[in-house]
Formats: C-alpha cells, structure tokens, sequence
C-alpha cells in the first residue's frame, strides 16, 4: 500500500499501547521493543506514534524513545530502510496532567524538532497534525504544517481528527498526495465510531491513506468486539478467524485507502494482526458487517470546540 510516494505493508502497528493506558499502567520496555521486534519480523511496515503518548506530562516523548530504540536493537531479517515512522504534533501536556493544544508554528516547529531528535531521524516520513487547536484558524495550522514541510523537518503530512471541511481546506494550503501535500487522515473509525464516512469517501477519491484509529474500539473494548456484535461473531465463526481479526479485514473492505493501525502491547497479538490480511470476506459478509449499527460513542467524546476554518 501507498502512502503518499513510500510503501508499506497493508497493515501498520499502533504503538500508543506502550506508553499511554486507560489503566495508567504501561507494559514493561522490553515487552513493547519485542513487540515491535515481532511486527517488523512479520513484515509490518508502519509504525504509528506521538509525542504526547507518554505515562506521565513530563514524560512526552517516551513513545517513540521506545519506537527509536526497537528500531536500532532490531536485529531480524527486516530491512528497517522500509519502515515508516508515523507520528503527531500538535497536542501539548503540561504540568497537572492537562492536555492542550499547540499548532502554532513556533509550538508544532519545537514538537517537530524534539521528535526528529528523538527519532534520530533527520526528517520524519509521516507528520500528522493531532488535534485542531482552537486558538487558531485551521487555515493557520495547515500553514504551520506546510512551513514544516517547506523547511524539510517533515517528508509527508497528514491529519487527525479532522472534519472534512478540515481536510478541504488543508488540501487546499498543501496540495493532495501527487503533489506532496497531505497523504494521509487518522480519524476514530471502528464497528463502534463510523461517524467520518464523508471523510473516508473524499480519502477514497483523491487515493489520500485512512487511518483508523482504534480499530478495534479500544484497548479495554477489544476483548468484547465479539460479545458486543453478535455479526462480527457469526462471521469470524463463519471464517474460522477470531472477531478482532474479522473487524480489521471488514475495514480493509471498505475502501482501498483504508489502512488499519490496531494498538498491541505483546508479540503474540501481533500473530493475529497479520493473520487477518488473509481472510477474504465475500461481498455479502462485508456488507451485513457494515449493516451492524455503531454506538457512535467517541473514545474521545469532549474534543473540545473546534476551530474556525478561516
Ligand atoms: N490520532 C488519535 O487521536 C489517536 C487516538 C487513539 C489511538 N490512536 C492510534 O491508534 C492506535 C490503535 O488504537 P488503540 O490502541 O487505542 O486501540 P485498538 O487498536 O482498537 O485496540 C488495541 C488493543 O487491541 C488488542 N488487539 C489488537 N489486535 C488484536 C487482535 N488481533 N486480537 C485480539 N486483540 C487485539 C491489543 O491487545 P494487547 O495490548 O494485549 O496486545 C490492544 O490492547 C493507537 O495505538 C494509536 O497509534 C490515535
């Protein structure tokens, strides 16, 4: 699969699991370095982080500390030259545990400089703006993005969380994927949250990658994905595959654009992962899967008021 000019595997690895949990609790370093370990030895070839995904406030960064140093131990078969470092800017944590946003350029430049640094990169391959800020027009923040671009910290853009007013008039400030603009949206997209469909039908046209983030409804929800949707049950029992593997081939259904990042926090997750790239659903599964009714309940419902555009 394409993301802008880069490939990557069909499938790509959510690593917030390592460093930020509903439970506060995170796993030990070596357990998420060896999961990573195993995505890489299993050809998975996007790798999807944040600054801000951290135990702590005053521990930004740690998530891809680890991202950075399961890359420089690995040692299996892997070419690590392919993989893709996806990570965000633009949210901020301070003192207190509160969570804010910073997208003005001076604020998304030092985030940017801080996770090159990190990162060990001297450009990141995938950028992403995390949150709208309100403190500014979103034309703004496309602006710092493309002032990012511009100055070769970042090699390809994408969004998050963004509308698709958001996403036009992004476009309109960088340019699409052919014309090294943005290559990419990560927005809340599971058999619970299908709120963006209008976002993922222009994603779909203009061949710019989808993300969906928390695939599987989250880390506490994912364990229930079957109890909770009796369809997805029948069908993973029809295709001999576990639910949770069911909801990732469903989602790759439903667009060519549509490039899953489930989260895993142990190796043996990853095995299921790829295994569910070879379930092929037929037309009919497909389509009673997407009959099955969202709850619509964000894992983020308070995202706060949104900026205006212009
Ligand atoms: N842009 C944003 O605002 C935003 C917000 C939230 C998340 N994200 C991104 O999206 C990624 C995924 O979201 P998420 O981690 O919140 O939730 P998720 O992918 O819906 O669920 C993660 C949980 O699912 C389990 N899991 C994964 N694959 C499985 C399988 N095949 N079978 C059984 N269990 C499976 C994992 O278990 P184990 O831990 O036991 O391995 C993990 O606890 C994050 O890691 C992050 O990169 C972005």
């Amino acid at each position: 699969m394409r993301i802008g000019d880069f490939s990557v595997s069909a499938i790509g690895l959510g690593c917030m699991p390592f460093s930020l949990t509903m439970t506060k609790i995170v796993p030990p370093r070596e357990q998420s370095i060896a999961t990573v370990h195993a995505a890489l030895d299993a050809g998975i070839t996007l790798l999807d982080t944040a600054n801000v995904y951290a135990p702590t406030w005053d521990t930004i960064g740690h998530n891809e500390e680890i991202v950075a140093e399961a890359l420089r131990t690995y040692t299996g078969p892997a070419d690590v030259g392919v993989v893709m470092v996806a990570t965000k800017g633009g949210s901020a944590r301070g003192e207190g545990e509160t969570w804010g946003r910073n997208a003005s350029l001076d604020g998304l430049r030092a985030a940017c400089e801080k996770s090159l640094a990190i990162l060990g990169m001297p450009s990141i391959d995938l950028y992403q703006l995390h949150r709208h800020d309100p403190k500014m027009t979103y034309f703004e923040q496309a602006q710092s993005l493309a002032a990012l671009r511009d100055a070769g910290l970042i090699r390809r853009a994408g969004l998050s969380n963004c509308t698709l007013a958001e996403l036009n008039l992004a476009l309109e400030v960088l340019g699409g994927p052919t014309d090294g603009g943005i290559v990419s949206v990560q927005n809340e997209f599971s058999p619970r949250y299908r709120n963006d469909v209008d976002v993922l039908d222009r994603c779909t046209e203009l061949g710019i990658v989808f993300l969906p983030w928390s695939p599987l409804g989250g880390a506490v929800q994912a364990q229930e994905v079957g109890s909770r949707y009796a369809e997805f049950a029948q069908v993973a029992e029809e295709v001999s595959a576990s639910a949770q593997e069911v909801v990732l081939a469903w989602l790759r259904g439903l667009s060519p654009v549509m490039l899953p990042i489930p989260g895993a926090s142990r190796p043996a997750t990853i095995a299921s992962i790829v295994r569910s790239l070879s379930i092929s659903l037929t037309a009919e599964q497909q389509a009673r899967l997407t009959a099955t009714v969202p709850e619509s309940v964000s894992m983020f419902p308070d995202n706060g008021p949104r900026s205006a555009l212009r």
